[in-house]
């Protein structure tokens, strides 16, 4: 098939605004997105900046936005989009050329929730045991590949970048109620900040912008309760 490409470029160093620029393909209907873009890389353009590693959906770097959804392009297959693809990139994140966005301030949020095992007991001998039921409270955050799909979806987080947003709340879940971490209350009076937990207004961007689809809105639900549940 042959695919129209119109992809979102700018260079900083010489463009003020972004622009678009168009490229046509011959492709294969089960090729992905990604694959379209590293040929028009190879092929017509080595100037098209983007970001990929794995290309399986699984180290999270090639988020854009593809015909106006937040996706993974190694995830998108040419035969489910059709012929004429936008690709732009992630909203709400500097732009650091093309598809390649400055990830610090997502990172940023992603490290002040104390993304890490915590425990100050001694050291046991053998595992920490944990039942099969306390383990399935947050296998569903655990699937997270910080690909930031939620977070740039995410119309609070447009309207203001100091919110922790989706994806930082998802990794807090992860260990909030992992029945072996004593850094609950820590994390919980991280999130109770004002670009906390109660900026989002529950719009589900998030979790419909999720490759891994995991339920970010339901995890974040869960840590609001949390909040006001717990003995202070
Ligand atoms: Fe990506 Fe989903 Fe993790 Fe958000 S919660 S960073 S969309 S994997
Ligand atoms: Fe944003 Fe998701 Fe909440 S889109 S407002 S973080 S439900
Ligand atoms: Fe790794 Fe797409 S290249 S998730």
């Amino acid at each position: 098939m042959q695919v129209t490409l119109k992809v979102q470029r700018l260079n900083p160093e010489t463009n003020s605004i972004p622009y678009w620029q168009e490229y046509t393909i011959e492709a294969e209907p089960t090729d992905r997105v990604l694959d379209g873009l590293i040929k028009i890389k190879g092929e017509q353009d080595g100037t098209l900046t983007f970001r990929s590693s794995c290309a399986h959906g699984i180290c999270g770097s090639d988020a854009m936005r593809i015909n106006g959804q937040n996706r993974l392009a190694c995830k998108v297959l040419f035969k489910d989009i059709g012929s004429n693809v936008t690709v732009e990139p992630i909203t709400g994140l500097p732009v650091v050329k093309d598809l390649v966005v400055d990830m610090e301030p997502f990172m940023e949020h992603y490290r002040s929730v104390l993304p890490f095992f915590i425990n100050d007991d001694p050291i046991p001998t053998q595992e920490r045991l944990q039942s099969q039921a306390d383990r399935a409270r947050f296998d569903d955050t655990t699937k997270c590949i910080l690909c930031a799909c939620c977070t740039t979806s995410c119309p609070s987080f447009w309207a203001n970048g100091e919110y922790v947003g989706p994806a930082a709340i998802v990794q807090a879940h992860r260990f909030i109620f992992d029945s072996r971490d004593q850094g609950t209350d820590q994390r919980l009076d991280i999130l109770s900040d004002p670009e906390g937990v109660w900026r989002c207004r529950t719009i589900f961007n998030c979790t419909n912008a999720c490759p891994r689809e995991i339920e970010v809105t339901k995890a974040i639900g869960e840590v609001k309760k949390a909040m006001l549940y717990r003995k202070i």
